[in-house]
């Protein structure tokens, strides 16, 4: 989601005189769009931060302007701080306020110090500008943000504020608008997005399964995908989604956290491991080759060895196709971190390498799964070799294969030759399936 809200910012900004440039040397605003969801990931900005005033002292000294804004959850979750840390700050912003960003520069240039961490009434997106140009054949669609979960370790409903959902109509018209700019597939997002319920046409609460349905009606939009969803709000409509509408890729990230129901209950998940199982039982009923996905969590305060072990078995017994795995990093005012019985770092290190590796084994028993047959990929970008392009099948695996850079944006059979735990490699079938599509596009054009 910070991708898509950075791409936004320079949306918002380019009326104003703003372009994107290549390095922070060259640029007369520097925003670092940040994440607050780990330890490590917060401070990483502080670091960074003493990069950019060693630049911004040169460049003032030569006369030019280079002002830094701070904005993302970072800036939402530590506000004034910040200057505490950084006073060579001129901004800092949070996730729901960047549609205000001209002003905000425009403030710090009379030198106020601007900060603007407030959740508005008024939902950004309706004051955001339209975007042109083309846009890439995988975009991002932001159609949910915020969270009520509250499990008891994150940030995200304290940092992105409460659920919110885009209405039908606004999410459509984004989809209409990446599709006629060139995009083929359209990842939607949000922190929760199956608890999507955006109003429609006529005020009636929309799920994430009917919105699915919507939107693979719209002509030239060829594959659908979304993240993040809670094992939770998992619900009919996307399960006959990914049963009934092709469009919709077969490839769910469903984090889970962790195996052990004393584990779940600590961390106000609201399921056990197995609702999470017979979860994942429907899912496949309904599409039986969907990949699974997921989050783990490793050393949760009072996290014991057999608490783990159950991890561990759900792993095997669900068998995913990809995950992240993270040690719990305690987040300032989450109720996680108030705990006793917090797991030293050593323990979080064995286990989170005892996980990585089970789940390592496992992506790359579900690629090796592949080799010899055919996938259909959408050619997204060219490889690092010459001659070589780079897509993604159904199942979000990376696949390289050798083609010519007029089938960038086609969907086209792959024949898979060699895999790897990270990616796949293979050669065309021929004639190259995706040809006509391109053609059509061309004529269409
Ligand atoms: N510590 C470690 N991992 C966390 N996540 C969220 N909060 C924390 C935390 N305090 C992980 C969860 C979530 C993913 C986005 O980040 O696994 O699903
Ligand atoms: Fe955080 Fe996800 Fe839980 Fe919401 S559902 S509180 S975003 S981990």
């Amino acid at each position: 989601m910070n991708v898509y809200d950075s791409a936004r910012m320079a949306e918002v900004m380019a009326p104003h005189g703003y372009r994107a440039v290549a390095s922070a040397d060259q640029a007369s605003l520097v925003i670092l769009n940040t994440c607050h969801i780990r330890e490590k990931a917060a401070e990483k900005i502080y670091s960074e931060l003493g990069r950019l005033r060693r630049l911004k002292d040169a460049r003032t000294a030569a006369g030019d302007e280079m002002m830094i804004a701070v904005g993302g959850c970072v800036a939402q979750a530590e506000g004034e701080e910040i200057w505490a840390r950084a006073p060579w700050v001129d901004i800092v912003f949070g996730p729901q306020t960047y549609h205000r960003l001209a002003e905000m520069v425009a403030g710090a240039r009379r030198r106020e110090a601007v900060l603007d961490t407030e959740f508005p009434v008024e939902p950004k997106f309706d004051f955001l500008p339209r975007a042109t140009g083309a846009a890439g054949f995988s975009e991002f669609l932001t159609i949910q943000e915020g969270c009520d979960k509250f499990c008891s370790f994150c940030v995200v409903p304290y940092t992105r504020g409460a659920e919110f959902s885009r209405p039908v109509a606004d999410v459509l018209a984004e989809a209409r608008a990446l599709v006629a700019r060139g995009a083929r597939e359209v990842m939607l997002l949000g922190q929760n997005v199956n608890a999507y319920r955006g109003p429609d046409e006529d005020g009636a609460e929309t799920s994430l399964g009917r919105l699915l349905f919507r939107l693979a009606r719209l002509e030239g939009l060829e594959r659908l995908r979304y993240t993040t969803s809670h094992p939770r709000d998992i619900h009919e409509a996307q399960l006959a989604a990914h049963r009934d509408v092709p469009e919709v890729m077969p490839y769910l990230h469903l984090p889970v956290q962790c195996g052990s129901d004393a584990i779940l209950g600590a961390m106000n998940r609201g399921h056990t491991a197995d609702d999470y199982r017979r979860t994942v039982a429907r899912l496949r009923v309904a599409r039986p080759d969907i990949a699974l996905s997921s989050d783990f969590i490793v050393g949760f305060p009072g996290e014991s060895d057999a608490d783990f072990a159950a991890t561990l078995a759900l792993v095997r017994d669900v068998k995913f196709a990809q995950a992240y795995s993270f040690k719990y990093s305690p987040r300032p005012g989450t109720p996680a971190a108030m705990l006793r019985k917090q797991i030293p770092d050593a323990d979080k290190k064995v286990r989170l390498a005892e996980l990585q590796a089970l789940l390592r084994a496992q992506q790359l028993m579900f690629n090796q799964s592949w080799r010899g047959r055919e996938v259909p990929v959408l050619l997204e970008r060219r490889g690092r070799r010459e001659g070589q392009l780079v897509g993604r099948s159904p199942y979000m695996q990376a696949v390289h294969v050798a083609a010519p850079g007029s089938l960038l944006g086609a969907i086209v059979e792959v024949r898979i030759d060699t895999v790897g735990a990270n990616s796949l490699a293979g050669h065309l079938l021929d004639p190259p399936v995706g040809v006509a599509a391109v053609e059509r596009r061309a004529d269409a054009a």
